[in-house]
């Protein structure tokens, strides 16, 4: 084709149900027929930014036989073949016979010749009804068949209905010549480089439009690894029972917050190096509140407050040690020591959700640093049944139903309990958490009136994340190890699965 052909030129496609194939005579060099999205690919390419050509798009749609449809457009309709069959007279035919005559379309034609009024029933016998008949569903079709359209919408929906004709829709594109046409396709530059520059090659380049409203590539974002989704879930869970979250952010703290502060002797095998990460620089702390340090000393030593103490020699040189805090519950205590300053008491409910350290040898469910869920609540006249009743309010927003609790030993709370729940998957009965009321021995010196009682609890959050994730080595879920993919796509929690 020459330039001065092309002046307008319109191609056009057909659908899929087409049955002129998918492009009407666009060939490609192999002259195959191209399809339909290859010939919109090209049009696009050269028209947006090489500016070789224009188009429009013309939709329309075009009628067309099935093949039964043809077959009446040549040879009659079924009941005008009937009305053929069934000689002119009062004798007719017997049924049977016509069946015979024409076979298994003899009974649509027949039903349509009734209803038509062409033919009438004489005994056993078909009798023609009128003398002549005109045949206007081999005209329809014959119509639609040459021009591929019907006047009569009517017409359409029943001969389609008849399966004799369907709907199809014809795409055009008118094209024209654009500003840049040529017969030949340029390359085109996408880029400038340092070797252009050089040679000087960019003057002649023709470089590639900028497409504005190309969709660009997703940004990687950050993602919440699961600990922290989990950790948000109980975090919602706590504000929505009227919790106080508990400022968790250092990680150091003395020995006297974390262990003296919470009546644990300081001959306890927890406060060994083997359990304790200790400093070494700054190794102590000197700066504590006098007066509490030293009832904190006195009950340690002596008791008081209806107990009779560890009656052991309590040192300040272990209590001003520096650690990294072995539980959340320091924060804890620092926290209803201020509680018990203030002027008027108000009840609490505090939280937090951090991380804690532990000289632990490191396997598959064990690192030397986890996440603590921590909960106090201080109010008067607490009791053990409201410790339980919480735990099961708590627990049950986690969609832990079935809670056990066991009697266990903290030197800091008196009763204790450890909190057992059924795991479906396990089948069996998992730790969940350890909890317990405080003791009088490490309010009181705090100066908290003998009436307030504080139920508290404390537990893992890597242990229901790991449930949940279905991750059973801890290595998976922090550390070097952990593959990105697996906290990109890990979706929000939801506690159902613990
Ligand atoms: N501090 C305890 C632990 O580390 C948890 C706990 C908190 C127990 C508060 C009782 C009361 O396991």
């Amino acid at each position: 084709m020459t330039t001065e052909e092309l002046q307008t030129l319109v191609l056009t496609t057909l659908d899929a149900k087409g049955s002129i194939g998918n492009t009407k005579g666009i060939k490609d060099s192999d002259d195959k027929e191209v399809d339909q999205l290859a010939l919109l690919g090209a049009l696009k390419s050269l028209s947006l930014d090489k500016e070789m050509v224009r188009y429009e798009t013309i939709e329309d749609e075009i009628w067309v036989l099935t093949d039964e449809g043809n077959e009446i457009a040549n040879k009659g309709s079924h009941e005008a073949k009937v009305f053929e069959a069934i000689p002119a007279g009062e004798e007719g035919i017997v049924i049977s016979e016509l069946q015979k005559l024409l076979g298994d379309t003899t009974k649509i034609g027949q039903g349509q010749a009734f209803k038509n009024k062409w033919i009438t029933k004489n005994g056993n016998n078909l009798i023609r009804a009128v003398d002549s008949i005109v045949d206007q569903t081999r005209i329809d079709l014959e119509t639609i068949r040459s021009t591929g359209k019907h006047l009569n919408p009517k017409v359409l929906a029943e001969l389609k209905k008849r399966k004799l004709c369907d709907k199809h829709k014809i795409i055009s594109y008118s094209v024209t010549k654009g500003p840049q046409f040529s017969l030949t396709i340029e390359k085109q530059a996408r880029d400038i480089t340092a070797e252009m520059l050089q040679s000087g090659e960019w003057k002649q380049a023709n470089f590639k439009k900028y497409n504005f409203d190309a969709l660009g590539i997703p940004p990687t974002g950050g993602h919440l690894h699961p600990l922290m989704k989990v950790r948000e879930e109980l975090r919602q869970i706590f504000f929505e029972m009227g919790f106080e979250e508990m400022p968790t952010n250092k990680y150091v703290e003395s020995s006297f917050w974390n262990f003296d502060a919470l009546f644990q002797p300081q001959q306890h095998p927890a406060r060994d190096a083997h359990d304790t990460f200790f400093l070494k620089d700054p190794a102590i702390s000197t700066q504590f509140p006098t007066e509490y340090l030293e009832r904190v000393k006195e009950v340690h030593t002596n008791g008081g407050y209806g107990s009779i103490g560890y009656g052991y020699n309590w040192k300040i040189e272990e209590a001003q040690k520096l650690l990294l805090r072995t539980h959340t519950t320091a924060v804890s205590s620092f926290m209803l020591y201020n509680l018990a300053r203030k002027k008027e008491f108000k009840p609490v409910k505090y939280f937090s959700i951090d991380r804690v350290f532990r000289n632990e040898t490191v396997d598959a469910t064990h690192l030397a640093e986890f996440n603590q869920v921590e909960g106090v609540i201080a109010d008067k006249g607490l009791t053990l049944g409201d410790l339980i009743g919480f735990m099961e309010t708590f627990f049950g927003k986690m969609g832990v139903k079935n809670l056990r609790f066991k009697p266990a030993y903290n030197p800091y709370t008196e009763p204790s309990m450890e909190i057992f729940s059924y795991h479906q998957g396990l089948g069996k009965w998992v730790e969940i958490g350890n909890s317990g009321m405080f003791r009088p021995e490490m309010l009181e010196p705090m100066g908290l009136d003998p009436e307030i009682r504080v139920i508290a609890w404390g537990l893992s959050l890597e242990r229901p994340t790991m449930i949940k994730y279905g991750i059973d080595n801890i290595r998976e879920l922090l550390g070097h190890k952990v593959n990105l993919s697996m906290i990109e796509s890990n979706p929000i929690c939801a506690f159902d699965l613990i």
